[in-house]
């Protein structure tokens, strides 16, 4: 067990290997299990899908419940192990995970049959939910990526900047987090409404 949990390296694999055990006992169509089969690479999709979201949402919900909040409670000579460890590692898989979500969603929709993701951009009736959803994902990704992440930058100072630049860069950073937050609720919703509405 030490072996397992004392390395998220092995914590990782041996989820995977646990997940790879689920798959074998629930299909026992085992061939077509590591085959092309349509059907399983859209479950595969959907599962890397999902891993991704809870990725990225996971972070953006440790931001604002947990960090955020936080920081006023922490002495400011303690305030480094946030602002030049922590932040910046979180940063990292917030925005790899928003990639990520982002790609995997395109290419889940692209996977189904008919004009799915087309449909679902142009917010057509029968793909109104989603599309909704995948719409208001895309703009949070957008945040992530353009505002968030170069505000971020500045704060961390990951990149050269004055005091009166990282004072500017704090307040698009926190409002574009909050919105995210705001946004996610709603999108969750989205996403689940198409197959299970
Ligand atoms: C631009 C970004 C995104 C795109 C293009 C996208 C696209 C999609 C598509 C096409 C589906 C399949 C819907 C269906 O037919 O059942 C889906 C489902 C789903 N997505 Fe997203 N999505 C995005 C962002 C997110 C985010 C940020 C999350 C956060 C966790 C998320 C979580 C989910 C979940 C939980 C499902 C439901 C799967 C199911 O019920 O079977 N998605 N998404």
């Amino acid at each position: 067990m030490g072996a397992i949990f004392t390395s998220p390296r092995n914590t990782v694999i041996a989820g995977v290997v646990l997940l790879i055990i689920i798959i074998a006992v629930l299909h026992t169509t085992g061939v077509k299990m590591f085959g092309l089969d349509h059907n399983w690479s859209l479950l595969a999709m959907r599962w890397l899908h999902i891993v991704s979201g809870v990725m990225w949402i996971g972070l953006l919900w440790y931001l604002n419940f947990v960090q955020v909040p936080s920081m006023p409670s922490i002495p400011a000579e303690n305030r480094g192990a946030i602002t030049k460890v922590i932040a910046p590692n979180v940063l990292f898989y917030f925005r790899y995970g928003a990639l990520a979500t982002v790609i995997t969603g395109l290419l889940l929709a692209a996977m189904n049959p008919g004009n799915y993701l087309v449909n679902a951009l142009m917010l057509a009736p029968s793909h109104r939910g989603i599309g909704i959803g995948m719409w208001m994902a895309l703009i949070m990704a957008f945040n992530v990526w353009f505002i968030i992440w170069p505000n971020q930058k500045k704060i961390l100072g990951l990149v050269p900047a004055t005091d009166e630049q990282k004072a500017a860069a704090a307040k698009p950073a926190l409002y574009a987090s909050r919105f995210n937050t705001m946004f996610s609720i709603g999108m969750l919703y989205c996403m689940a409404v198409q197959s299970h509405g």
